[in-house]
């Protein structure tokens, strides 16, 4: 069977949206099916019937997902789908000047997660503006791993 996998991104500047289309082409390559639509609306979400989600957001204000996936986040809480037991996977883009709050947008989609049911299949990772400019490159080895978790 095909996994079906859909990839969500949160962004501000852009740099989510990258890592997120790179990681689209990354996952298609492998052999999975992807759908990434940088704009995805909570009806297209659960349209798709999902098997697997990677979430790819950065954070922003003090701790703060970015407004593009605010609505999506409100109204996965809202109205829950049954997704329990389905697979996912968490890139958190931040800045590690910002303390406690490095990758906080990432930690809220871990915990949306936690509320849905859905299986976080390896550690979110954590790309951290302040030590690399190639977040899409970087992202390769766990993208590799995430892809494995899926297959076996
Ligand atoms: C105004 C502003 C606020 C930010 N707040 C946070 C934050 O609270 N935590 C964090 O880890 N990174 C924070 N960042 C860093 C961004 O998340 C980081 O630069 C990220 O790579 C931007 O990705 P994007 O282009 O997809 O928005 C902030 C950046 C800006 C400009």
């Amino acid at each position: 069977m095909t996994i079906n996998l859909v990839i969500v991104s949160g962004t501000v500047f852009g740099a989510a949206e990258d890592v997120a289309h790179h990681a689209a082409q990354l996952c298609a390559e492998a052999g999975l099916n992807v759908t990434y639509q940088p704009r995805i609306s909570y009806a297209e979400l659960v349209a798709l019937e999902p098997d697997a989600l990677l979430f790819i957001t950065s954070t922003t204000g003090m701790g703060e997902l970015p407004e593009n996936l605010q609505p999506l986040v409100s109204a996965l809480r809202e109205k829950a789908p049954q997704w329990h037991g389905l697979l996912g996977g968490v890139i958190g883009l931040g800045d590690a000047c910002y303390g406690d709050d490095f990758c906080a947008g990432g930690e809220m989609i871990r915990e949306l997660y936690a509320e849905l049911g859905v299986v976080e299949v390896q550690d979110m990772l954590r790309l951290d503006a302040s030590e690399t400019v190639t977040p899409e490159r970087d992202a390769e080895p766990w993208l590799i791993e995430f892809v494995a978790s899926l297959t076996v």
